[in-house]
């Protein structure tokens, strides 16, 4: 499987070849071969403009010559000009032997690599703080974050998942106060929803009475000194938090290897201020202490207030170089929101400043917002309930699965029998919302639009499940095993090219997810795969020769192959992005 993924493209042999004859490099050459725009024309063809000026020549005689000069590669079997373009056929019979054979061996590992072999990527990503619920603007983070690990780990790199829980600050005095003043008994017991409501009671009591700010202010202060009762208490609020943060991960196939919350800092922070200072990167400003960025025209980043208390900032940059002593990263990747850029721009700006040259390993992975569709107004709306409360993140999880099941159940008779449909509505729901927010460019906001991302027909998640079930129905129907020897040289027809040529590009797509920490650009090519697979489908509805399941054995028996090979890569595909793959639907 990884020769297959290293397998030279054939638009690499070709651009390598030209580029022996014309002023340019492989890689110009490489980004201008396209594809014909009618098969008979062959499948690949170099426009010769751009190597007019160069040349000195007209287009049409650039193509003349270099299809007598330019030597072919393994693959292609002829070139041809047709004015000012030069075309290039390829040994659709070899090629398709060889693409579907790899595909056929390394199964749902296609495209898998050893690129990053011995290199170490740290992807933080969720992140959310404790003691508040979930909410919808923590599902793109979350599952952006845990699909570009899974990218990462077929492509070989030693991958490190990081949930950097929000589990400091003074916050946390007001809730051991109101716990205290109401006199809560069994903390344990306590839920995140009670968790805020003590918290919304004790802020409105405390703007009547200084003595309940002044109470909290001394509870973060018995927090932070390590007494008994208080961390106690604080310990349980991370726990329970914990437990339901868990539970909307497990639904959304979410794990992380560590958590280092940022409590776990606490004791570096002094240490962290006092080596910033000595090294100049932090100032005293009207007591506080700040780094300036006058350089990089960013505004200046707190690191202690006033009145001696510590930031966001004091527990991320002493997080940072610790993920820099425990991996030796590669990359130190942030998957986290728009919003945060200038923060973390500030935080790797102040690492660098520090001397650490590892400074420039920190990528920010940013994500735009979840809004809604109002079916009503037909406006987008942020995640919010009518009413302007927060949307729960399970809350958008069960009206995903309650609404599959709806469309599950008036769609009954297009489930095949046997399925089971109350796990599928769960598989279809959640399916719809992941590949919904990973179908977006990540940097955009995306739209959720019920009826949109459920349709079975439609660009979305479901779509693809489903094309997927009915490849499983096909090979069944044909009996469950796919022969083993077949001859590719079988499959002529055009749309059956256009399948394979797909196929081969489905391992480049994955490096492309990677170097861009793009998962949309895999469900581009999900989407894409089934249109094709679809036209090749129903060409076989009208045409009984052309169909799936012809007469004739032998032909037969390669276009199993060739869906048994689609099969995979949607699978592969759907399993990268945590996507459920049932087998009947
Ligand atoms: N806990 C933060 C929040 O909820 C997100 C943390 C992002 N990561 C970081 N290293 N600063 O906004």
């Amino acid at each position: 499987m990884t020769a297959m993924a290293e397998r030279p493209a054939i638009e690499d042999l070709l651009a390598a070849a030209v580029a022996e004859h014309v002023p340019m490099s492989v890689d110009e050459v490489r980004a201008l071969i396209s594809v014909p725009p009618a098969a008979d024309m062959g499948d690949y063809a170099l426009p010769c403009f751009p190597l007019a000026r160069a040349l000195r020549k007209a287009p049409n005689a650039i193509a003349a010559e270099l299809q007598t000069l330019v030597r072919l590669p393994d693959g292609i079997v002829a070139s041809r000009a047709v004015g000012p373009y030069l075309n290039f056929s390829a040994d659709r019979a070899g090629q398709t032997a060889c693409i579907l054979a790899a595909i056929c061996r390394a199964g749902r590992l296609y495209g898998a690599a050893e690129v990053g072999a011995g290199r170490t990527v740290v992807f933080e990503y969720s992140s959310p703080n404790i003691a508040k619920h979930l909410g919808v603007h923590h599902l793109p983070g979350t599952i952006i974050g845990r699909t570009l690990c899974r990218i990462f780990e077929r492509l070989g790199y030693t991958v490190v998942a990081v949930n950097f829980l929000g589990d400091w600050g003074t916050g946390f005095g007001k809730l051991i106060a109101a716990v205290e003043r109401y006199g809560v008994d069994d903390v344990a017991s306590l839920t995140v929803d009670d968790l805020q409501g003590l918290y919304v009671r004790y802020s409105r009591e405390a703007e009547e009475d200084p003595a309940l700010t002044e109470a909290a202010r001394a509870a973060a202060l018995r927090l932070e000194r390590g007494e008994k009762r208080a961390v106690h208490c604080w310990e349980t609020f991370r726990a329970v938090s914990l437990a339901e943060f868990e539970h909307a991960y497990e639904r959304l196939g979410v794990a992380f290897d560590r958590y280092t919350p940022e409590s776990e800092y606490r004791g570096r922070m002094a240490e962290t201020l006092r080596s910033m200072q000595e090294a100049g990167v932090a100032v005293e400003s009207e007591g506080a202490l700040i780094v300036r960025f006058d350089a990089e025209e960013m505004p200046p980043l707190l690191v202690r207030t006033g009145d001696g208390r510590s930031l966001y900032a004091t527990r991320d940059i002493p997080a940072a170089i610790d993920r820099w002593e425990t991996y030796r990263f590669d990359r130190s990747v942030y998957v986290v929101g728009n919003e945060q850029s200038l923060y973390l721009n500030q935080v790797r700006a102040a690492l660098r400043r520090m001397g650490h040259e590892w400074a420039d390993r920190v990528v920010h992975v940013n994500f735009g917002l979840i809004k809604f569709l109002d079916a009503e107004t037909g406006q987008a709306r942020k995640g919010s309930t009518r009413r302007g409360e927060l949307l729960l993140l399970e809350e958008v999880l069960d009206e995903a699965v309650a609404r599959a099941r709806v469309k599950i159940a008036q769609n009954a008779d297009r489930f095949e029998e046997g399925a089971d449909l109350d796990a599928l509505a769960e598989q279809v729901g959640i399916g719809a919302v992941l590949f919904r927010q990973m179908s977006v460019r990540r940097t955009r906001d995306v739209v959720f639009d019920w009826d949109r991302m459920l349709d079975f027909e439609g660009d979305t998640g479901p779509y693809v499940q489903y094309a997927h079930a009915r490849l499983c129905s096909i090979l069944r129907k044909a009996g469950g095993e796919v022969p083993e020897q077949v001859d590719f040289g079988l499959l002529c027809m055009p749309e059956e090219w256009t399948l394979v040529r797909h196929l081969e590009r489905f391992p480049r797509t994955i490096l492309r997810a990677a170097r861009e920490y793009e998962p949309s650009v895999i469900a581009t090519h999900l989407l894409e795969l089934c249109a094709d697979f679809s036209s090749y489908y129903s060409a076989g509805m009208k045409e009984p020769d052309r169909r799936v399941l012809c007469e004739d054995e032998r032909v037969r028996a390669a276009r199993l192959k060739l869906v048994d090979a689609v099969r995979h890569v949607i699978r592969s595909g759907l399993e990268l992005l945590g996507i459920a793959v049932p087998e009947r639907m």
